[in-house]
C-alpha cells in the first residue's frame, strides 16, 4: 500500500479550498524571492522586465492551483531582446575573463544565499520533492564555482610551426549570443550549467525555459541580473525570454543566435537541431534518456536496489537520467525484485514541500495520459505489473497529477519493441532477466537513446568491459552508482539520438567559444607552408 503523509493531505486540501487566494504553502515561497503572485507579471528582460504577449500559467502539479499569470514576449518584444543580446555580446566580449569570473562568483553567492527558497519554489512549480529541488540549485551554485576557476584557465595552445621564426596559437574567443531552451524537469540546473560556461567564456545568454516552468526562470533572472547591474554589465548578458513554441521557433531561427542549446523531447530536439543547422548555427542537444541499470550475480544489493529505487521513483520518473530499463541477472532475480517492492510499497506520496513525502507529482496532467498509455500497452502485450500501474484518484491526491510507481515485466523481450525502445517519461520500470554480462550490454545498448547506463558488480573483469570498447554506447557509464544523479564536474550528455550534446564540466566550454588558429610571422621571410614554392 502506498501511503501518504498526514500534513499532506491537510497541505493539498487547504491549497484546494484557498483556490481563489493563493494557499500561504505558496505565497510564502514567492515572497521570500520577490515574486508577485497576485498580478499578471512580465516575463522577458533584457535589461528591463517587459511582456505583453500571450498569457501562461503557472500551474502547480500538487494542488492544481494557479501560482501566477505570466505575459510573454509579442513579437516586436522578441526581436528587441535579440538586439539587445546581441548588444551586450559586444561590450562583454572584451571584459577579461577572470573579472568575468569575479561576476560569477558574486552570482554564486547571490544563489546560495537563497538556494533553500530557490529549492522550494522548484518543488512549488515543478512538482520534485524539496531535497531535490534544494540539490538542483546546489548544482547551479557548483557549476560557477567551476566557471570561477575555469575563467583563469579557458587556455588555448601554441603549436609548433614547421617554418621558421613562425608561431601557431589556437586562441578561445567569446562566440556570440547563446539561448538556452530548457526544459520543465530541471528548471534551473540546466539553464545553470549553460549559464556559466557561456558567460565565463565571454557569450550574452538568452533564457527560454519550459512554458510551465516560469516563476523558476523569472526567479534566476532577478538574482543575476542584480549582480549585472551592480558590476555596471548590461542586463541582456543573461536575458530572459519565456513563451511558448512560436518564441522558441524565432529564437531558434534568428542569425542573432550562434549556439543553440536545446534540451527536451528527441521529436522537438529533431526539428530545433535540423532549423538551426540550416543556418549554418551552432547547436548543443540534450534529448532523453531511457537509462537501463544491469545488476550482476556479484552485486552488493543492499547498495544496488536503493540506487534503483532512486533511479526509477525519484523526481517521479521524469529525470533524463531516470531509470528505466532493469537488466537482472537470474540467479539475483527474484530477491532483487522482492526486496525493491518493498521500497516501492514504502512511497510515501505527497506535497513535496514535505519533509517525508518521496513521491511528488508528475508535472502536467498529459503526462498521466502517457503514463496511463504506457501502462495500458504493458497490459495488452501480457506483462506482469507487479506493483502500481495507476493514478492515485482518491482525495486529496486526485486534485495533483499523482500516480503510482510502477514495476513490470514485460513478455515482450525484444529491445527494438516500444516498450524497450520508447522513453515514458514517469516512474514506470520495466526489467527483465538475463544470463550472461553480454547479453545484458547488447540490451543496454540496443535502444536509440544514449544518455545513462550503470552496472553493478564486484568483478573487475565486467568493469572493463562495460567501460570499453563493447561496453555501454551511453555517454555515461556508472559502475556501483545509479543512472541518475552526475556531478557537475564531469561533462554531461549522451549520444545517439539523446544527441551527442555534452554541457556542464570536462571540456563542454569548449563549445562556448570560437577557436581562432593563429599563425604569426616574426622573421624577415614569408614561407609557405609545405615547402611550396610560388617565385614572384
Ligand atoms: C536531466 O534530467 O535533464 O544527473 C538532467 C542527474 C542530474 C541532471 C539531470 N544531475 O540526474
Amino acid at each position: 500500500m502506498l501511503t501518504l503523509s498526514r500534513n499532506s493531505i491537510l497541505a493539498i486540501r487547504c491549497a484546494r479550498l484557498a483556490r481563489r487566494h493563493l494557499s500561504s504553502r505558496a505565497s510564502t515561497i514567492l515572497s521570500a524571492l520577490d515574486i508577485l503572485s497576485s498580478k499578471e507579471q512580465p516575463g522577458v528582460y533584457d535589461g528591463e522586465w517587459k511582456g505583453t504577449g500571450e498569457i501562461f500559467e503557472s500551474i502547480c502539479p500538487t494542488t492544481g492551483e494557479v501560482l501566477a499569470r505570466i505575459h510573454s514576449a509579442e513579437p516586436q518584444e522578441l526581436h528587441e531582446a535579440l538586439d539587445k543580446t546581441r548588444e551586450a555580446f559586444i561590450s562583454f566580449r572584451t571584459v577579461p575573463a577572470p573579472q568575468r569570473g569575479e561576476i560569477l562568483r558574486q552570482i554564486r553567492e547571490a544563489l546560495a544565499a537563497k538556494v533553500f527558497h530557490l529549492g522550494a519554489l522548484v518543488s512549488l512549480e515543478m512538482g520534485k520533492i524539496r531535497t531535490e529541488g534544494v540539490g538542483e540549485v546546489q548544482e547551479f551554485v557548483d557549476i560557477c564555482d567551476y566557471a570561477v576557476g575555469l575563467s583563469r584557465m579557458m587556455n588555448g595552445r601554441v603549436v609548433a610551426s614547421e617554418r621558421p621564426g613562425h608561431s601557431i596559437l589556437e586562441v578561445p574567443n567569446p562566440l556570440g549570443v547563446v539561448a538556452v531552451l530548457s526544459a520543465f524537469n530541471f528548471p534551473i540546473a540546466v539553464y545553470g550549467w549553460n549559464l556559466a560556461l557561456s558567460l565565463a567564456a565571454g557569450n550574452a545568454t538568452l533564457w527560454k525555459p519550459s512554458p510551465s516552468t516560469p516563476l523558476c526562470s523569472i526567479a534566476i533572472t532577478k538574482i543575476i541580473s542584480r549582480v549585472l547591474e551592480r558590476n555596471g554589465i548590461p542586463g541582456a548578458v543573461a536575458g530572459l525570454m519565456t513563451g511558448g513554441k512560436d518564441v522558441g521557433a524565432a529564437v531558434v531561427e534568428s542569425q542573432n543566435v550562434d549556439l543553440v542549446s536545446f534540451t527536451g523531447s528527441e521529436a522537438v530536439g529533431r526539428v530545433v537541431g535540423k532549423r538551426v543547422q540550416t543556418r549554418f548555427g551552432k547547436v548543443l542537444l540534450e534529448l532523453g534518456g531511457n537509462n537501463a541499470s544491469i545488476i550482476m550475480p556479484d552485486a552488493d544489493l543492499s547498495l544496488a536496489v536503493p540506487a534503483v529505487f532512486f533511479g526509477a521513483v525519484g523526481t517521479a520518473g521524469q529525470r533524463c537520467t531516470s531509470t528505466r530499463r532493469l537488466y537482472l541477472h537470474r540467479t539475483i532475480a527474484p530477491d532483487f525484485l522482492s526486496r525493491l517492492q518493498k521500497l516501492y510499497a514504502s512511497v510515501r506520496a505527497g506535497d513535496p514541500l514535505e519533509d517525508s513525502t518521496l513521491l511528488g507529482p508528475l508535472h502536467t496532467q498529459a503526462a498521466i495520459s502517457i503514463y496511463s498509455d504506457a501502462i495500458k500497452h504493458l497490459q495488452d502485450t501480457d506483462a506482469e505489473i507487479l506493483i502500481g500501474g495507476k493514478r492515485y484518484d482518491d482525495a486529496p491526491l486526485k486534485n495533483g497529477n499523482f500516480v503510482q510507481p510502477t514495476i513490470a515485466i514485460p513478455k515482450i523481450l525484444d529491445p527494438k519493441n516500444q516498450i524497450w525502445s520508447t522513453e515514458t517519461f514517469a516512474p514506470i520500470l520495466n526489467a527483465a532477466v538475463f544470463d550472461d554480462i553480454d547479453q545484458a550490454i547488447e540490451w543496454n545498448n540496443a535502444v536509440p537513446q544514449g544518455l545513462s547506463s550503470s552496472l553493478w558488480t564486484r568483478d573487475l573483469k565486467n568493469v572493463g568491459k562495460w567501460i570499453g570498447p563493447a561496453g555501454s554506447d551511453a555517454g555515461i557509464v556508472n559502475v556501483n552508482v545509479g543512472t541518475s544523479g552526475a556531478e557537475i564536474g564531469a561533462a554531461f550528455g549522451g549520444n545517439k539520438s539523446t544527441g551527442w550534446g555534452r554541457e556542464s564540466g570536462g571540456d563542454a566550454w569548449k563549445q562556448y567559444v570560437r577557436w581562432s588558429a593563429c599563425t604569426i610571422n616574426f622573421s624577415d621571410k614569408a614561407p609557405l607552408a609545405q615547402g611550396v614554392n610560388f617565385p614572384t
